[in-house]
This record gives structure tokens, sequence and C-alpha cells, in this order.
């Protein structure tokens, strides 16, 4: 079946889909971005995610490019027509097309938007899960502003290649007091051996995950005590489990860090209970 791809107002054949070359997200990465899952044909926790969006625009200081009813009838669109049911819609949202300057362009530039969906096999997902990934640490060598989710990752990018050559599934970013910021593209979480789970503030040095939000109501529904503090990866080494979250992967269980095994080497009970009640408290279909 062909992809196709929203661009600026037209639906188009997603390996024909363009943007131009003064796109200021091409030229600056002067843009932002959210992925959402998509399960069942609906989105997950667009709300969340569009208030997230309208947050990183305001602090970018892009106007917002359309009213959020009719960004939510594009990205249910896109899904629609790629008939995606399990798997991830993409949006991006540039400062737009102008002539090469670092200056923002003329008052009322339009905006840039692309929406694209993919599917995703769901068993393959699992499969994932029920394995476990590794983890390596890498220094944390991104600007100070990773809060907003902006389309400058080339750290990101980098990290994730480092892993992935060394046979891990994700990169942690360690920050210059050894503490664990989060992942290339997902929060990082522990479960202390007396059974917290400790995942990094996030009102400075991460992205605050829509995952990480919701799970933290999915953790109190299970009765456990969430610590929001840094941690080191010597503190991870000696934790009972460790796992990761994102919109892609939801919860994944981390089995090693930097080649040490994590608890017993295997997918954390914990993890994997957070992940299977995740979809109970995430809101579907908005
Ligand atoms: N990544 N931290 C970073 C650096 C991320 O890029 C992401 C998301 C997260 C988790 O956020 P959320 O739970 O809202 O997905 C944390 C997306 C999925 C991506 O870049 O593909």
């Amino acid at each position: 079946m062909s992809r196709i791809a929203y661009v600026n107002g037209q639906y188009l054949p997603h390996e024909s889909a363009g943007i131009h070359i003064e796109d200021r997200g091409f030229q600056f990465s002067d843009g932002v971005y959210e992925v959402c899952e998509v399960r069942a044909g609906r989105l997950i926790d667009a709300r969340l995610h569009l208030d997230r969006l309208d947050r990183s625009l305001r602090e970018l200081r892009i106007a917002p490019p359309m009213a959020r009813g009719a960004l939510l009838v594009v990205l249910n669109e896109t899904v629609r027509r790629n008939r995606v049911r399990e798997g991830l819609v993409y949006l991006q949202v540039t400062r737009g097309i102008a002539r090469r300057d670092h200056g923002f362009p003329a008052e009322g530039t339009p905006a840039s938007v692309i929406v694209t969906a993919r599917a995703l096999n769901p068993t393959a997902n699992e499969a994932k899960a029920a394995k476990g990934v590794k983890v390596i640490s890498v220094p944390d060598n991104r600007w100070d502003r990773v809060d907003i989710k902006t389309v400058g990752l080339l750290p990101n990018v980098l990290a994730k290649q480092q892993a992935r050559e060394a046979g891990a599934f994700e990169a942690w970013f360690i920050d210059a007091d050894g503490h664990v910021t989060e992942g290339a593209s997902t929060n990082a979480w522990i479960l202390t051996a007396d059974g917290a789970l400790v995942t990094r503030p996030a009102e400075t040095g991460i992205l605050r995950g829509i995952t990480r939000t919701v799970l933290m109501e999915v953790a109190a529904a299970e009765g456990l005590k969430v610590e929001e503090r840094p941690f080191t990866i010597a503190e991870a080494l000696r934790a009972r489990e460790a796992f990761v979250t994102s919109a892609s992967s939801v919860v994944l269980p981390v089995i090693a860090i930097d080649g040490q095994p994590i608890g017993n080497g295997h997918p954390g009970l914990v993890a994997l209970k957070l992940r299977s009640r995740f979809h109970d408290f995430a809101e579907a279909g908005v």
C-alpha cells in the first residue's frame, strides 16, 4: 500500500513528498516535533502531546500553524489515509521557508507543517519488551534547552548510533555531575532495591516525556513510590530493575548497562507490569 504524507496543506505520495530547500527546519533545525503512538487506529495521549507542542512552539517563538482542532484532523486523517492501526504518527512544525538568514523571517511567514504515519509491528515490540534491551552511557553534550522538543537532534543521533554499534538499543546521557539525564530518545528510570521508582526531575536537563507523565499515574495506582531525583550509573547498576519510556517504545525493560547486568539480567517484573497497564491510563482517540 502506498504511503501518504501531509505537507503544508496537501496529502502527497510519501516517496515524492518534499519540503523547500530553504525551509528553516532543513537549514537551521529551526523547528519542533512530536511523536504519538497509534493504537487500534487511535492517537494515544494526543492532548498531552499537543500541549507539549504548544509549549515548544512558545519557547521558540514560532506562531502555532493552525488551531488544535485542525491539527487533530490532519493527524487523524494522515493515520487514516495510511491505514495505520498500530504505529506512530510524526508531526513537525518549523519556522517556515525564507531566504537563509539566522534571524527570524518576516512576520507572517507561515510555519511549515509535516505529518507522516507508519505502522509498527506489535508482535515484534512485545518480543523486544519480553527480551529487554541494553543501554550504554555517553557524556551529555547537548544544549541546555533539551526540555524543548526540537528537531536539532545531532547529539542524540550520534549517541544512538554509538549504542547501535555497541549492540545496544539506547544510550543514556550522563551530565557533568555524573548523573543520568535521559536516553537519546527515551526517559530513563530505575527501581531501587527498596522498591522506589526513580527518574530525573523534568524541570531541566531532560524532555518531559508524555509516557513518563502518564506512567507516574500507573505507578501510583500500583502503589509504587516515585522519587523524582537524579541517579548515577553506579546506582543504576545496583538497582533491581531499569527501564526506558517513550511514545514509540512505551516501557522497555533494560537488562544491561555498559555490559553489566541489571538485577538478574532479565526484564524486571515491575517494568513489565507497568508496560501492561500503561494503556489503561493513557487517553485514546482525542
Ligand atoms: N522520543 N527524551 C527524549 C530525548 C526523546 O526524544 C523522547 C521521545 C522522550 C520520551 O518522550 P515521550 O514519552 O513523550 O515519547 C524522552 C520520540 C519518541 C522520538 O524522538 O522518536
